[in-house]
């Protein structure tokens, strides 16, 4: 495994519309493998291919909850009920928050590693870490959609300073 480099924004390959796995082999294992390496290595939650720069549907997410990692490939949010409303970063905005409504529940279908189907239910922060992760797979990041967007590098002292 290896800890593979984060783009930022405004890199244009955070902007592209990933293209779907096809082949499920050592490369997208291999890519897998460093995409969970790289966000625990920066202590994110959650991390799409298009962030270590390659342009393809795949997701890695691990909250810190009883699932631990998930990784899904071509993923596909098939329903979603209810809305939250709460803070979200990315590893690929350094700067940023900000508070972005989503779905409150949501069903996904897509597949492992090995292109097996699987289907998955989701509610709360893991919810949110799908839908963002899924974003990043479509070309729109947190900033596009957050209602409020927070400096968080430079934020006043509480005494005001
Ligand atoms: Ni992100």
């Amino acid at each position: 495994m290896a800890i593979r480099l984060i783009v930022q924004d405004p890199d244009p390959v955070l902007r592209e519309r990933a293209v779907e796995v096809t082949k499920f082999n050592a490369n997208l294992h291999k890519l897998l493998n460093d995409m969970a390496e790289t966000m625990y290595d920066a202590d994110g939650v959650g991390l799409a291919a298009p962030q270590v720069g390659i342009s393809k549907r795949a997701i890695v997410v691990d909250i810190g909850d009883e699932n631990g990692l998930i990784e899904m490939v071509n993923p596909q949010i098939v329903d979603a009920t209810g809305e939250q409303l709460g803070p979200e970063g990315c590893l690929s905005i350094a700067k940023l928050n900000g508070d972005v409504r989503r779905a409150q529940h949501i069903k996904l279908k897509g597949m492992d590693r090995n292109g097996a189907p699987i289907e998955l239910e989701a509610s709360d922060f893991l919810a949110r870490a799908f839908q963002h992760e899924i974003d990043h797979l479509n070309g729109v990041l947190f900033t596009d959609i957050a209602e409020t967007i927070y400096d968080i590098t430079n934020r006043p002292r509480p005494d005001g300073e």
